[in-house]
Order: C-alpha cells, then sequence, then structure tokens
C-alpha cells in the first residue's frame, strides 16, 4: 500500500502545494546535517497552516521542532504581530532550525527555546506566558502526559491542542507494550478522554510517511 500512498500524495501536492524553494531548502539543510526525517509530511504541514488560519492563531506553540519544518508552515500562517514558540531540546537541531526559519522570513515571529521541554514548559508557566492559540505536540512520546498537562495549562476556551504520531502504525493498540513511547501516547489519550474541558478525535493519516495519525483536543471554554 505504501506506493499507493505515496503516489495519491504526491498527486495531490501537485494540485494544491506548489514547488516551495524555502521548504524545499529546510528539508535539504535538514538532511545534510544529519537530522532523522521525521518531519510531517508536506499535506500535514499545509493542514497545521491551514489549521492555524482557521482559528486566527496570534500565538502557536511548538513542542519538538526538530528542523523547524512544521515551525514554518505554522509560523506562516500568524499575522504580523503573531508569535510561535518552538521548544527543542538538542542545540544542534535548533541551530539548523533557527538558519531555516530565518531563511524563511520568519526570524522575528518564531521563538525557539533550547533544552527538554518539561522545563521550557515549566518556565513558560512561571513567567506567566499569556495562553496559546494552538499548540502542536511533537517531541518523545513518552513525556505526552507532561506535555499535554502544560499543553492544557497555558491553553483557554478555543485553543487546539494537536498531537502528531497518535498511531504509531498501530502500536498504539498495544496497552502492554515495553515502548515508553507506546505507554506515553496511551496515557495522554487517557487523560484527554477523561478531561471534562477537551473535546477530541483522531484520525488515521497515511501517506508518504506511512501510517500514523493526529490528535486534534480542543480546549472548551471554563
Ligand atoms: N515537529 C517537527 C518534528 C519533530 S521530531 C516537524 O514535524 O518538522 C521530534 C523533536 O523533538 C526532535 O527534534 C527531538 O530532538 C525533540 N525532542 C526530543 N525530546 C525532547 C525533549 N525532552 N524536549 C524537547 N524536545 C525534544
Ligand atoms: C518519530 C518522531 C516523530 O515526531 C515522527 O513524526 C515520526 C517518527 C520517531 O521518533 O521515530
Ligand atoms: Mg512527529
Amino acid at each position: 500500500m505504501q506506493t499507493l500512498w505515496t503516489e495519491i500524495d504526491n498527486y495531490y501536492a501537485g494540485l494544491f502545494l506548489p514547488e516551495d524553494a524555502v521548504l524545499n531548502a529546510a528539508v535539504a539543510d535538514s538532511r545534510a546535517a544529519g537530522l532523522p526525517e521525521i518531519a510531517v509530511a508536506p499535506n500535514q504541514g499545509k493542514l497545521l497552516c491551514l489549521l492555524a488560519k482557521i482559528k486566527g492563531a496570534r500565538r502557536i506553540l511548538e513542542i519538538g521542532t526538530l528542523g523547524g519544518y512544521s515551525t514554518i508552515w505554522m509560523a506562516r500562517a500568524l499575522p504580523e504581530d503573531g508569535k510561535l514558540i518552538a521548544l527543542e531540546l538538542d542545540p544542534s537541531c535548533a541551530a539548523v532550525a533557527q538558519k531555516n526559519i530565518a531563511r524563511a522570513g520568519l526570524a522575528e515571529k518564531v521563538e525557539i527555546r533550547v533544552g527538554p521541554a518539561l522545563e521550557t514548559l515549566a518556565a513558560l508557566q512561571a513567567e506567566g506566558a499569556e495562553p496559546f492559540d494552538l499548540i502542536f505536540i511533537d517531541a518523545d512520546k513518552e513525556n505526552n502526559p507532561g506535555y499535554f498537562e502544560r499543553a492544557l495549562a497555558l491553553s483557554k476556551g478555543g485553543t487546539l491542542i494537536i498531537a502528531d504520531n497518535v498511531v504509531r502504525q498501530g502500536a498504539v493498540l498495544d496497552k502492554d507494550s515495553a515502548d515508553s513511547a507506546v505507554q506515553g501516547l496511551r496515557r495522554m489519550n487517557d487523560m484527554a478522554a477523561a478531561e471534562p474541558r477537551i473535546e477530541a478525535t483522531a484520525i488515521q493519516t497515511v501517506g508518504v510517511k506511512g501510517l500514523d495519525g493526529l490528535g486534534l483536543f480542543l480546549v472548551m471554554p471554563d
């Protein structure tokens, strides 16, 4: 099926995703720097961009930035005075991302904070950061429960929290998995299901990146 999924992604990319020199360069430089090829697919990046536009997002938080590919897609949706805070553990990823973001003309809207996201999230909360309109969780999945809790604390009614990789080729089904990433994912899902402030769904995705999925968590007003 992978060949078919890829052909279909390519068909739609040909229609709806014009050649994009800035994103191509971000992918090429990320590859050249040896970063793993685990950024969201182009049509998923565009989905993040459209969701940010639909929300009229002015403040976006990204947890897990890698080379800044998804960051660029989301930051493009921001208005002139909008801001995206991007959290990344690895300083060498952050350096690649910073260059890619600058080339995209988005350096003034994007601030990368380097460090373990559980710590940078706690710092954001401690400094009384304004709530975010859109939060994209896409870092180490074992920490998803902590990220989800912090994301909720940095939300307001109407905030959309999106989690990447909620299917993992079906691994999510294994409740006894020895993989801490699967355990973290399932624990986050249980938290979301039990949280009265959240209306949630999850969508399986196939395409150039195989079988995976996106979790969508909408925060209700208090
Ligand atoms: N969102 C990116 C892909 C992110 S890949 C995109 O779609 O383009 C996951 C990223 O999370 C990696 O860059 C990894 O270094 C980072 N990461 C892993 N553990 C982390 C942690 N504890 N805190 C912050 N970032 C972390
Ligand atoms: C992995 C991480 C991701 O964020 C992703 O989109 C795909 C794969 C990984 O760690 O393998
Ligand atoms: Mg991901």
